[in-house]
């Protein structure tokens, strides 16, 4: 699992390196975030190296990718980024331009890995067709309330890596009822629960938090197993529900 920082805009740098010093080694950002100056700050204060990190970042739709790439990685000062995506498909397409650049940038040493976000399974493998090149990742909402099966079959299947955002479904769902019980349980927050729910599927789950006791709870989730019936009950809590607008890859 990994730090989400979208709105992760206030004391950006001391969060991120208080994060990175608890142990967390990815972290999450993009080129509309605003925070890869911060994120880029706390590495440095951190005095951590770059390798020993995983860091991700992404371009927009109307970006030329290429040099919003560069951009990127200037704002991070880093000289290569282990993943970057495609935010979101354009209107028009299934951004094959865009792809070329990242594809570009990754043959240059740029960025490790390149991959997509909010793509739907016919658009991944269109773009696919088009450049011969499998994303690394697909980064969708992804939470026991809003998943979808076919696309953990095909991402498995194409080894493609699922990250979940918005894995605490913005904090929206995260009074209800079966998650709270089995939350009691296991002694552990219904957080923890999301996210291990994710680690137990092979998902990568980025939950963003700016309170430093969230940052401290959202890890401490690796020294309990929920057992398979419990997986069960949470993954038959899925209605395709969204915390933002909709589930963009169904
Ligand atoms: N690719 C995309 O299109 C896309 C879209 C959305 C998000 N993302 C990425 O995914 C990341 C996470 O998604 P998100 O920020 O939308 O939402 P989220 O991670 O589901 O929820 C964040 C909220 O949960 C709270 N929180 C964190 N840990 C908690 C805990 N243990 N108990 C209770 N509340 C807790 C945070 O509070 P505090 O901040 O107050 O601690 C914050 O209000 C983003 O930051 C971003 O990196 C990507």
């Amino acid at each position: 699992m990994g730090l989400g920082t979208w709105q992760l805009t206030k004391n950006t740098a001391e969060t991120v390196q208080y994060a990175i010093e608890l142990g967390y080694h990815l972290i999450d950002t993009s080129s509309d975030y605003r925070t890869q100056p911060g994120i880029g700050k706390a590495i440095k204060n951190a005095g951590i190296a770059p390798e020993e990190l995983y860091i991700a970042s992404k371009v927009e739709e109307t970006d030329d990718s290429y040099a919003r790439t560069k951009s990127n990685l200037k704002e991070l000062q880093l000289e290569y980024v282990d993943l970057m995506l495609i935010h979101r498909p354009p209107f028009i397409g299934v951004g094959e331009e865009l792809w070329e650049g990242l594809i570009q940038a990754k043959n240059e040493g740029l960025v490790k890995d390149i991959g997509v976000s909010n793509y739907s399974v016919d658009l991944i493998e269109l773009l696919i067709e088009k450049s011969g090149e499998v994303p690394a990742v697909n980064q969708i909402e992804w939470t026991p309330f809003g998943h979808s099966r076919e696309m953990l079959d095909y991402c498995r299947q194409r080894k493609i890596l699922i990250q979940a955002y918005s894995p605490l479904t913005r904090t929206k769902r995260l009074n209800d009822k079966t998650l709270n019980e089995i939350a009691r349980i296991y002694g552990k927050s219904p957080a923890q629960i999301l996210i291990r729910w994710n680690l137990q599927l092979g998902t990568v789950s980025i939950p963003k938090a700016n309170q430093k006791p969230h940052l401290e709870e959202d890890l401490d989730v690796f020294d309990f197993e929920l057992d398979e019936e419990d997986m069960r009950l949470l993954n038959g809590l899925n209605e395709h529900y969204s915390s933002l607008r909709s589930l963009q890859y169904i």
